[in-house]
């Protein structure tokens, strides 16, 4: 029989092009420094699931990876889930469990570990949970690091590793809220921005890969605009595409005013919070003080981990 098999996945950031990704502009992914576990053992028992979130969408990953290898799920199994990363908040919780449960099952049945499998069955469980996804949450679940990642058709993305020249400065994450829509719904209310103001869209979107390429100039020391600025360039660029709310508007609007800057990252939210944002300032205190007095969670965030690996 095998063994007890356990395996981590990273949560992620968006540094730029959320949304935009869907559409086929491209995107700058980063792992963060918070990780999924799942570990996998038989059991005497029938599947027995231990996680504090999203015991469906274990079984149908399991389900998923099962079928998509050719092998069998009628398997007496003890999954236990076991989370760093915050659920629906925009950190790729979802996609770093797709990804650790597909590649646990590669582990417990000791097939040859494949990444662009298990990236690719990660994608199909993805779809389940957020209908018409970029691809971009699981590949940076399964790569790490920092990805330049583009999808020009259904069948063909491209990404590739970024090599940072120029240490991006220390960032915080600030919770707004746990948004009220799911990143489905959210993705799909920019379908029908888009389907409804295709022009003005389209207009977003390509002063939105402007901000992405001008990012990645930045790492690769080859752009002047300051981080800050970048970062508030992208904000804005979100806002006009409706996908924050204004309760977090007024706590960027904030940070702005002490000098700092901040952005969403991933799906945002519209009626309630928008999950977690990117927060920068020159002098950390300055935002940890803000934070404190706002009553708002604050972690300062480390990028570029490690992707998916045996723990
Ligand atoms: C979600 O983390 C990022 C979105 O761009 C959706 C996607 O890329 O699938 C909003």
């Amino acid at each position: 029989m095998s063994r007890k098999v356990k395996i981590s996945a990273p949560g992620k950031i968006i540094l730029s092009g959320e949304h935009a990704v869907v559409y086929g502009y491209p995107a700058i992914l980063a792992s963060a420094g918070c990780r999924l576990k799942v570990e996998i053992a038989p059991s005497k028992k029938d599947l027995e699931i231990i996680s504090r979130h999203g015991g469906k969408l274990v079984e149908y990953g399991l389900k998923k990876a099962a079928q998509a290898l050719r092998e069998k799920t009628d398997i007496k199994l003890r999954i236990e889930i076991d989370s760093e990363i915050p659920v629906g908040s925009g950190m790729g919780s979802s996609a770093a469990l797709a990804v650790a449960i597909t590649a646990a099952f590669f582990k417990f049945k000791k097939l040859p570990w494949d990444l662009e499998k298990i990236n690719s069955i990660g994608y199909e469980i993805e779809k389940k949970q957020h209908g018409n996804p970029s691809d971009g949450d699981n590949t940076i679940a399964t790569y790490g690091g920092f990805l330049w990642f583009r999808k020009e058709s259904e069948k063909q993305k491209i990404f590739s590793p970024i090599k940072i020249e120029k240490k991006l400065p220390r960032l915080f994450l600030i919770d707004t809220g746990m948004p009220k829509e799911s990143t489905k719904e959210m993705v799909s209310l920019v379908r029908s921005f888009y389907n409804q103001h295709k022009r003005k869209v389209e207009k977003i979107f390509l002063e939105m890969e402007k901000v992405t390429k001008a990012f990645l100039r930045y790492v690769l020391k080859e752009e002047r605009t300051p981080f800050q600025d970048l970062l508030r360039e992208n904000e804005l660029l979100l806002e006009r595409l409706g996908v924050v709310s204004s309760s977090t508007r007024q706590i960027i609007r904030g940070i702005e005013e002490l000098g700092g800057a901040a952005k969403i990252s991933g799906a945002g939210g519209k009626k309630g919070g928008s999950g977690i944002i990117l927060a920068y300032h020159k002098n950390p205190d300055r935002l940890l003080s803000f934070a404190a007095r706002r009553n708002l969670d604050i972690f300062s965030v480390k990028l570029g981990e490690e992707g998916v690996k045996v723990e």
